[in-house]
């Protein structure tokens, strides 16, 4: 049997941070399918179309970095998780967890989403503890105000996030 895994998020923009767990994630199931969606309580700097190719340009390279077997598939959804999760055929749902400031959020959503498919597992997994900060939301407003994002995001992501804020200043 193929176990499938889905890794949900707006990715807006997609930080070193996702990009450790998809790597993490990869390692725990034969696919992995990252579902870009909108967040429906977040405004975000970059359309959906955007955030896709974004994840997509981003996430090429990692299963030929990999000893395991890896696949890797990029696709954007517009319902609940959990329709999506089902879809796709997935056991479990991942989500990256960060210090105590994700906590509530992440068990009421696995929670409710427990409710809603019993069958798939909302499964937590941790970034290297170095990226362990690293939030969409700081990348944004660090660049906002001209501070270095190289840190945070690929060389590609924080041009293009340079160059939103840039437009959207003129
Ligand atoms: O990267 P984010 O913004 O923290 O991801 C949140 C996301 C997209 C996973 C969450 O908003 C979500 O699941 N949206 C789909 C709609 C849904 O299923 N909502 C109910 C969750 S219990």
């Amino acid at each position: 049997m193929i176990r499938t895994g889905v890794y949900p998020g707006s990715f807006d923009p997609v930080t070193l941070g996702h990009i450790d767990i998809i790597r993490r994630a990869a390692h725990l199931v034969d696919r992995l399918v990252i579902g870009v969606t909108t967040n429906a309580s977040k405004t975000p700097m970059f359309t959906l179309d955007e955030r896709l190719a974004m994840v997509r340009r981003e996430v090429e390279s990692i299963c030929a970095t990999l000893t395991v077997e890896c696949e890797i598939d990029v696709v954007s959804f517009d319902s609940l998780l959990m329709h999506f999760a089902e879809r796709e055929g997935a056991s479990i749902i991942i989500r990256g967890l960060r210090a105590v400031a994700d906590f509530e959020y992440e068990y009421q959503m696995a929670g409710m989403n427990q409710q809603l498919n019993d069958d798939i597992e909302t499964v937590f997994l941790m970034a290297d503890v170095s990226l362990q900060p690293i939030a969409s939301r700081l990348v944004k407003e660090i660049a906002i105000y001209g501070g270095d994002i190289a840190p945070f995001v690929t060389p590609g992501v924080a041009a293009d996030v340079r160059d939103r804020v840039n437009r959207q200043k003129r």
